[in-house]
């Protein structure tokens, strides 16, 4: 598989605390990778370097062999990387439509000179989306506050999907959603992987991101101390590791 991200030595502090302490991974084009962890471990750090939110100390990440130098979330989207966080950065007053384009709609010449924006391409090809990702979803001009959460992150998948992210991170989108929501995320989680689109998905529910991901790996006190194809370990191997036991057997750590 083609290595669409590659992440090496990465390090992060935020004055005494060492969040991260060189973590090294990669990521494959369509690939699904599952990052599992106890609070604190250090997930929500590296995300975070990849997506732009914060610069790390050492180390280097690398898009398709080339070395990415983010100096905000605004070039990681740029980058085509798309962070879907807990709590969405959504606009809950405007219609579903209007979000996925948010500050990049399509616009088209009024009299051959004035740029206005093309609403009926909008809620075309808002209506080709939706159909798409199956999100039950009325329309495009259904207003964000009225949806659910699983649908929210419909839209955010919706989002990525159109402007043809390459990356897609989902921090645990299914944290907050009732069981059935889940499902359907994880359902798109994979969509995106079928399109080409790589995903980093973090999730604190072991069997559901053994279900969704191709291969997870485990961060402990700011490493990664695992990694595995999701068929060839257990929930049971990921818990030995996120609580650092299987190290301590080993004798990496007293
Ligand atoms: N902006 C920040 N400032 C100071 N400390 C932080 C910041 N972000 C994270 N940390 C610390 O870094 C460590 C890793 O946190 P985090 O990456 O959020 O872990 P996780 O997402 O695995 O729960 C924790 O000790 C946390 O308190
Ligand atoms: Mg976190």
């Amino acid at each position: 598989m083609t290595a669409l991200l590659e992440v090496k030595n990465v390090k992060k502090r935020f004055g005494a605390v060492e969040a991260l302490r060189g973590v090294t991974f990669t990521l494959g084009e369509g690939e699904v990778l599952g990052i599992a962890g106890d609070n604190g471990a250090g997930k929500s750090t590296l995300i975070k370097t990849i997506s732009g939110v914060h610069r790390p100390d050492q180390g280097e990440l690398l898009l398709k062999g080339t070395p990415l130098q983010l100096r905000s979330p605004r070039e990681a989207r740029a980058a085509g990387i798309e962070t879907i966080y807990q709590d969405l950065a959504l606009a809950d007053h405007l219609g579903v439509g209007a979000n996925i384009f948010l500050g990049r709609e399509p616009l088209r010449w009024a009299l051959g000179f004035l740029p206005v924006i093309d609403t009926a391409k909008i809620a075309q090809e808002i209506t080709n989306l939706l159909g798409r990702i199956e999100s039950h979803i009325p329309d495009h001009e259904t207003k964000v506050m009225d949806l659910s959460g699983g649908q929210r992150q419909a839209v955010a998948i919706a989002r990525a999907m159109y402007w043809k992210a390459r990356l897609v991170i989902m921090d645990e989108p299914t944290a907050a959603l009732a069981a059935m929501e889940s499902k359907n995320v994880v359902k798109l989680a994979r969509a995106l992987a079928d399109e080409g689109i790589s995903v980093i998905f973090i999730d604190h529910n072991l069997p559901e991101l053994l279900g969704v991901c191709d291969r997870v790996m485990v961060m402990y006190r700011g490493d990664k101390v695992f990694e595995a194809s999701s068929k060839e370990t257990s929930q049971d191997e990921l818990v030995r590791y996120m609580t650092g036991y299987s190290l301590r057997d080993k004798g990496v750590e007293a």
